[in-house]
């Protein structure tokens, strides 16, 4: 059986969606929240940058992969109406929170698909897939990869953003004191959930390079896969080609 990582702890691959299932439910309700208090409100400044870079204005069919509760698919279709948008999840609740804002602000044509991205055949072919802060909890990576290689149309873009560890020995440290020691309490006393938050500091932690994740995206099948590393050094955003 494959094991794979599931924060600092070592699991069966097939335990893994589960475990990462269980993490995002009992986050949900308070992940918006969370986040703003965790990035002080940098994650903002970073989801603008990562949709700058998305490009929206020609492109036409758009997936985003772990919407979660859909910060970066709302900016999209507020961005650009008219865009065909697929919200991917297979986590219940966020989708279900993804969903509720959608209607809230009276948009009714998305479409949801509650699955992981490696259960995830496409049907269509979409122009751009978007994946921000979802590629590690993926249990399958590579086959996860493969499938948004093969859902993207010829001339398709993936853009995915995540954590990385900063490259200055000193901030690293703080950050990997902030992300182990400081995450997991914040999460205890404003959502009651320590557990969960030791997951997501470990698993940033634990988390490939930029220059991995590049290799990764080389192998299966994209080119000119760039590396943009955000001001505060602690996200990067790859931005791959299916040519
Ligand atoms: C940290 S949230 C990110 C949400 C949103 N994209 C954002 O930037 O705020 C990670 C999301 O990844 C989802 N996820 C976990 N495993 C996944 C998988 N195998 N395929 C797609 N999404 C997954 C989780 O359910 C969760 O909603």
């Amino acid at each position: 059986m494959d094991k794979v990582k599931f924060g600092y702890d070592e699991v069966d691959q097939t335990d893994k969606p589960e475990k990462v299932n269980k993490v995002f439910t009992s986050v949900s309700n308070k992940y918006d929240l969370m986040n703003d208090i965790m990035s002080f409100g940098l994650h903002r400044l970073w989801k603008k940058q990562f949709l700058r870079l998305c490009d929206l204005g020609n492109k036409n069919n758009i997936l985003d992969i772990a919407c979660g509760t859909g910060d970066i698919s709302l900016e999209i279709k507020k961005q650009k109406n008219d865009v065909q948008l697929t919200c991917l999840d297979p986590n219940i609740e966020m989708i279900e929170i993804c969903k509720q804002k959608f209607l809230n602000k009276g948009f009714t044509d998305i479409k949801y698909i509650n699955l992981g991205i490696e259960e995830f055949e496409s049907e269509v072919k979409y122009d751009l897939a978007s994946l921000a802060f979802g590629f590690r909890n993926f249990s399958d990576p590579l086959k996860g990869l493969i499938n948004i290689f093969e859902s993207l149309e010829l001339g398709g873009q993936l853009l995915l953003m995540d954590f990385k560890v900063p490259r200055n020995k000193i901030y690293s440290q703080l950050f990997k004191a902030y992300t182990l020691n400081i995450i997991p309490n914040i999460g205890k006393i404003v959502a009651n959930d320590k557990e969960s938050y030791k997951y997501l500091g470990e698993s940033i932690q634990t988390y490939y390079t930029p220059e991995e994740i590049r290799s990764m995206c080389l192998n299966v099948g994209f080119e000119k896969v760039k590396i943009i590393n955000l001001p505060e050094d602690v996200a990067s955003i790859h931005v791959a080609h299916k040519i």
